[in-house]
């Protein structure tokens, strides 16, 4: 049996311990009680049956942490063999687009943090989706239609990593994607948590029949834990790329693929738009935290924005005077969450399209939210943003991070939106494509308390990128290297990578308790907190508490993320792969 690490820190951390089998955790209440819990059997592991023996390494060269051991050992075999930590991340990324279908990808996009070493200023590579020329405001409007061609926009992962690849890589490319194509060729084992998706996915009517063949169980009846996955197509797709790098993709017969599928399905993409579609690289978001430097990735994503605004409020108060999961420093968390997620749904959008305000990530601006924080009240989120009418009426992404040798790094996250994207496969390409039009907001003008936003920021235009939560976060001190971060999870990510900044920069906690404590959300829209393991009886002062403050607190099972972390200590790398939803690996040396 396989002890997830679960993990509940009142707000010391000097309890916890790990067991030869897992964990045993470590509980001071804030009434000073000591309890002992070992949370041995509330999760079972989604992969193997072996306890795992890879999800917290240590190393001093280098280490790539991801969500599947075989992308993880592919990046560390580059680092290994001489290349850097764009190198790595662009054979990890391949890799996963072989061996993590759900989000590992070619046909989606994301954001690449490269901190390129010390006194060079960190850059990030936007690699997001854009609606396609014939997209309009309303497409979505009586209909979201997530699982069709119309959903689909411009892929942006080859022109990321080629962007990537051009301006730090060491290594051949060729060299970088022909991991992926032996994987694609000669298969791999699936576990647990790929068989049931595949099984799943098949046996939903919206799933598109090329699909259905691609991922076919090899006895036509159920994928088992064990069997192999072979990708043919996808191989020689990878190979072409191989070959011809990230053009073959946006104007060769890679396109000529995607047109035809876009054709067959009434979908919107064109030769033009994939021949006109363009990465960027752009200016990190910066702020600072108790002496730390803080990096994110800026709009079109809101992950930097959000992080460092939230953070930047929380300064403003002692968390590490009230301990970790006292009443008040959830309270504060709560709200500062509140705050910035109506604030995002306010402002940001395509930095192309919208004008996003300068203040959102200053001090000063900071100041005045957390002044505005009653102590012991929730504050209703209506109340915050009575300008935007708010009318009463999904996953996966996947993050991955790379330090090398000389202390270059990567955080990488990238999605096809949904799990498995729109479920359509290019035709004779062997390659997934993404359902990112949905995070655009569907209907302008209609917010609701379920969580639509419609404000005119993210609304749908021609060739506009659409507003991600993707937060691949670095972070430095004093022109060093600290933490590499992030995590899928929708709009959960801020959240996810907040609370692990929280209880790595606050609370000191060593990175695999910073990374297995239990995480909470809110959005502003729905006015609810989930909160990991809230249902847990020693949860019930605390949730009780924030209950009478006002907060409508729900408990959700530990699935907020899997935020996969490399923390750097002195000369030492300590990587760990976050076990919640999938086992992982940190593949160090
Ligand atoms: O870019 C975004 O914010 C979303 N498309 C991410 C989706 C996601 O994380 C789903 N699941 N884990």
């Amino acid at each position: 049996m396989i002890t997830l690490p679960i993990t509940v820190f009142p707000g010391t951390a000097d309890l916890l311990q790990r067991t030869a089998t897992g964990w045993q955790i470590l509980l001071l209440p804030a009434t000073g009680m000591l309890l002992v819990l070992v949370l041995a059997t509330l999760a079972p592991p989604l992969r193997g049956a072996e306890p795992p023996d890879f999800t917290s390494v240590k190393a001093r060269e280098g280490m790539v942490v991801s969500v599947s051991p075989e992308a993880s050992d592919v990046g560390r075999k580059v680092l290994q063999r001489g290349g850097n930590a764009v190198d790595a991340a662009v054979a990890t990324a391949l890799a996963l687009a072989v061996t993590y279908p759900g989000a590992g990808n070619i046909g989606g996009g994301g954001f690449m943090l490269v901190w390129p070493g010390e006194g060079k200023p960190p850059v990030c590579v936007d690699y997001r989706e854009t609606a396609p020329t014939a997209a309009t405001a309303e497409m979505f409007a009586m209909d979201r239609a997530p699982y069709s061609h119309r959903a689909v926009g411009v892929p942006g992962t080859l022109r990321g990593l080629a962007l990537a690849h051009q301006r730090w890589g060491k290594r051949p490319w060729n060299e970088l994607v022909m991991p992926a194509v032996t994987l694609a060729e000669d298969g791999f084992a699936i576990d647990r948590a790929l068989a049931e998706d595949l099984n799943d996915i098949a046996a939903k009517p919206t799933t598109s029949a090329e699909f259905r063949r691609m991922f076919a169980p090899p006895d036509g009846a159920a994928w088992q834990a064990g069997e192999r996955l072979a990708q043919p197509e996808l191989a020689r797709t990878l190979r072409l790329i191989a070959q011809g790098g990230a053009d073959t993709f946006y104007l060769g017969p890679i396109a000529q693929a995607i047109t035809t599928e876009m054709h067959a399905g009434a979908g919107l993409i064109t030769a033009a738009d994939l021949a006109g579609y363009k990465a960027r690289f752009r200016e990190p978001i910066h702020g600072t935290y108790r002496g730390f430097d803080i990096f994110g990735p800026p709009p079109p994503s809101s992950g930097g924005t959000c992080v460092v605004e939230m953070l930047n409020i929380l300064e403003n108060f002692d968390l590490r005077g009230e301990g970790r999961y006292a009443p008040l420093t959830i309270h504060r968390l709560i709200e500062a969450m509140r705050r910035t997620y109506c604030d995002r749904a306010r402002y940001l959008g395509d930095p192309d399209f919208v004008e996003i305000p300068p203040q959102l990530t200053t001090k000063e601006y900071a100041r005045q939210l957390a002044a505005s924080i009653d102590q012991s009240h929730a504050t209703p989120s209506t109340a915050l943003a009575p300008e935007i009418s708010v009318s009463s009426e999904g996953e996966s992404t996947t993050h991955f991070s790379v330090v090398d040798a000389g202390r270059m790094a990567v955080a990488n996250t990238y999605t096809l939106q949904e799990n498995f994207g729109a479920r359509i496969v290019v035709r004779g390409a062997g390659f997934l494509l993404n359902n990112e039009m949905t995070d655009f907001n569907a209907r302008p003008g209609v917010t609701d308390r379920r969580g639509a936003i419609g404000t005119p920021a993210n609304t749908i235009a021609p060739g506009k990128r659409m507003l991600s939560s993707q937060s691949p976060t670095i972070v430095a001190r004093d022109g060093k290297l600290q933490l590499v971060t992030g995590s899928p999870g929708g709009r959960t990510i801020p959240n996810t990578v907040l609370c692990v900044l929280v209880n790595t920069l606050d609370f000191d906690m060593p990175v695999d308790e910073a990374v297995a404590a239990p995480r909470l959300h809110h959005a502003w829209w729905p006015d609810r907190v989930t909160m990991e393991l809230a249902a847990e009886p020693e949860f019930a002062p605390l949730v009780q508490r924030l209950k009478s403050l006002g907060h409508d607190m729900v408990p959700k099972p530990r699935e907020q993320g899997d935020a996969h972390t490399i923390r750097v200590r002195g000369d030492s790398l300590e990587g760990v792969a976050d076990v919640r939803q999938t086992l992982g690996k940190a593949a160090g040396y």
